[in-house]
């Protein structure tokens, strides 16, 4: 990229995030600058002839007319390369960590640490020769970044031809590991472990992919009814308390990607806390790690500066693409995505512009949908075909849980699965808290159920969602008649339609048993829950007593079924299964 000379200019005006610099002919807008004798962090986000407006991704009291503000020529930028995994940052990358040793608890006015660590040697391995010919995406060597996953260093986008050389070793990251001469120009250029990347441009790839496999989540709610595939894109809104965070943290920890970047936008910085607390000490159990392991954090909490949400999103974005780039599933948690659209409605405020709905901007819609595009199941670039794929998961946070709100409906608009909490299932304490009739899922992933989990995968799911809908009708029958009216066929609907939510529906975040559910023990607690639907009727169509029918002490072990470790449910629902038609087979003689 064609550096653009520095450019100092002076402050001339400050509205909270955002200032006003005059001086500043031939900087451009998106690039950084620094603001101030503080060096604040900021973006140039409107040129008018000499006039730049900027705002400022850090605190800005204290600053005073006249301070400088110099342009860097570069646009916002992530460190990519080993490192980043188990790393804690700020919203412009900075390593939390790093900064509590060398300034204690609050993040000093501009900083300036580097993100990935600069003393640490990795172990390269070359995994082409002198001489190859290289394209952008081929591998050229990796670094065990941690015991389980080996970081491939790529050739980067744009740079293709001759491997002029390349070393092996231990080596930092910013230290040379191969030169490449390039095709057009036969120009060297160096390849260090560490590269960056403007983080409001999406990586390149080279093609997007149909998501047609489910990111497994182990929530039975999700996988069965409303999956997210790998490279999809889900919302979670809910009104305040609803379970956004538990769900955000649970995916987090639980979902089947073999990376997972956590960006906590503008929530409480406790909750946060909680992550740091829990993550170092909880093992991966598929993979024998600690999930920290397997983890960026993003934190950009609500004490931190409003601006710096923006570029909280766009550098773990950034992050997770560049792990999609190595062939990863990646998934990328934002709780709450709500807090961005805030910050973008304040600052689009003080640019005094034109005022959209509730006075979000005009853009919110295309800012939010250009978000959700950065998700997808791709080829990555390169020779060897990788396939990789950023999910994204983003919480909403919609005042008073009205889904009309402008953010819930821009982000419903852009994301594929939609998980509505819903206020009063979370008030009588039905968690997750997913309402099964306005929730949805457009990923067309069911093939994947019935080829890897069990051919009737979709079948079963179809007829539990219909029992569903059927007891919601009815409930409100019962609502005006009461239920003593109804047919025994209804009342068996109603019966077991509780027995669905309560029994599989609902699941606890903070059962270490229940809170992961594998697919298989999904399958079989349903099928038992849908054999007793089918029994039942059958039982009552031979003239059983409903009273009796409907209260089979068998019911109890369908209700403990959560309780039943994942590897022993196909040997114990099976079995209980069977107990269940004895029971229901034995109502004949009534
Ligand atoms: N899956 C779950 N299992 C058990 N309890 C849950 C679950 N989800 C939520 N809860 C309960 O609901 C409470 C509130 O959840 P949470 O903090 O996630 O809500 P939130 O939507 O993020 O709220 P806020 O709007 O304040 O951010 C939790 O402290 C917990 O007690
Ligand atoms: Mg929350």
């Amino acid at each position: 990229m064609p550096n653009a000379k520095e450019t100092v200019g002076r402050l001339c005006r400050i509205a909270g995030p955002v200032v006003v610099a005059d001086g500043m002919r031939g900087a451009r807008i998106g690039d950084v600058a620094l603001v101030g004798e503080a060096r604040l962090i900021a973006e140039i986000i409107r040129l008018e002839g000499d006039r730049a407006t900027l705002q400022v991704y850090e605190d800005t009291i204290g600053l005073r007319f006249g301070e400088p503000v110099v342009s860097t020529a570069e646009p916002l930028m992530a460190e990519l390369g080993p490192g980043l995994l188990a790393g804690i940052f700020d919203g412009l990358q900075r390593p939390l960590p790093e900064i509590q040793k060398q300034a204690g608890p609050f993040i000093p006015k501009g900083a300036a640490l580097p993100a990935l660590p600069r003393a640490m040697r990795w172990r390269f391995s070359p995994a082409v020769k002198e001489g190859e010919r290289v394209e952008p995406g081929d591998v050229l060597g990796t670094v065990p970044e941690t015991p389980r996953l080996t970081h491939k260093i790529l050739v980067p986008p744009g740079v293709g031809g001759r491997v002029a050389e390349i070393r092996q070793g231990e080596f930092t990251v910013e230290e040379t590991v191969a030169r490449i001469e390039r095709t057009e120009d036969l120009q060297p250029v160096e390849i260090r472990l560490m590269q960056r990347w403007p983080v409001r441009q999406g990586r390149p790839y080279r093609r997007k992919l149909s998501p047609n496999t489910p990111l497994i989540t182990g929530q039975r709610v999700i996988d069965t009814f409303f999956p997210v595939a790998k490279g999809g894109t889900a919302v979670i809104p809910g009104g305040f308390g609803t379970g956004k965070t538990v769900m955000e943290q649970t995916l987090a920890k639980r979902a089947e990607a073999q990376i997972v970047v956590y960006v906590g936008c503008g929530e409480r910085g406790n909750e946060m806390t909680e992550v740091l607390a829990e993550f170092p000490c909880l093992v991966d159990p598929r993979a024998g790690v600690t999930l920290m392991e397997r983890t960026v954090l993003i934190a950009n909490t609500s004490n931190m500066p409003v601006a710096a949400r923006e570029a909280s999103i766009y550098t773990s974005l950034t992050i997770a693409e560049y792990y999609r780039d190595m062939g990863c599933d990646v998934a990328l948690m934002a709780d709450s995505t709500s807090r961005w659209g805030e910050a973008l409605r304040e600052v689009s405020g003080r640019l005094e512009e034109m005022p959209g709905e509730e006075g979000y901007p005009a853009y919110l819609g295309s800012r939010l949908a250009g978000f959700y595009e950065r998700a997808g199941r791709v080829v990555c670039l390169g020779k060897d075909n990788r396939e990789g794929s950023v999910t994204i998961i983003g919480a909403v946070s919609p005042p008073g849980g009205d889904f009309s709100e402008p953010m819930t409906q821009s982000s419903l608009r852009a994301a594929g699965t939609f998980w509505g909490l819903d206020v009063n299932l979370a008030r009588r304490r039905h968690f997750p808290a997913i309402h099964w009739m306005t929730s949805y899922s457009l990923y067309d992933v069911g093939g994947w159920f019935d080829a890897e989990v069990a051919a009737d995968w979709q079948e079963q799911a179809r007829l539990a969602m219909s029992l569903l809908q059927k007891e919601e009708e009815l409930l409100e029958i019962v609502q005006l008649v009461g239920s003593e009216a109804l047919p025994d066929a209804e009342k068996a609907i109603l019966q077991v339609g509780r027995v669905v939510r309560e029994d599989f529906l609902q699941q606890s975040a903070f059962d270490p048993v229940d809170e992961f559910c594998s697919p298989k023990k999904q399958y079989w607690m349903l099928r038992a829950i849908l054999t007793f639907y089918r029994g039942l009727a059958e039982a009552l169509d031979r003239g059983a007593p409903p009273a009796q029918a409907m209260a089979l002490p068998v019911l109890s072990e369908v209700a403990r079924m959560k309780e039943i470790p994942a590897e022993r449910a196909e040997r114990e629902i099976p079995a209980l299964i069977e107990r269940m038609r004895e029971a229901l087979g034995g109502l004949r003689d009534g």
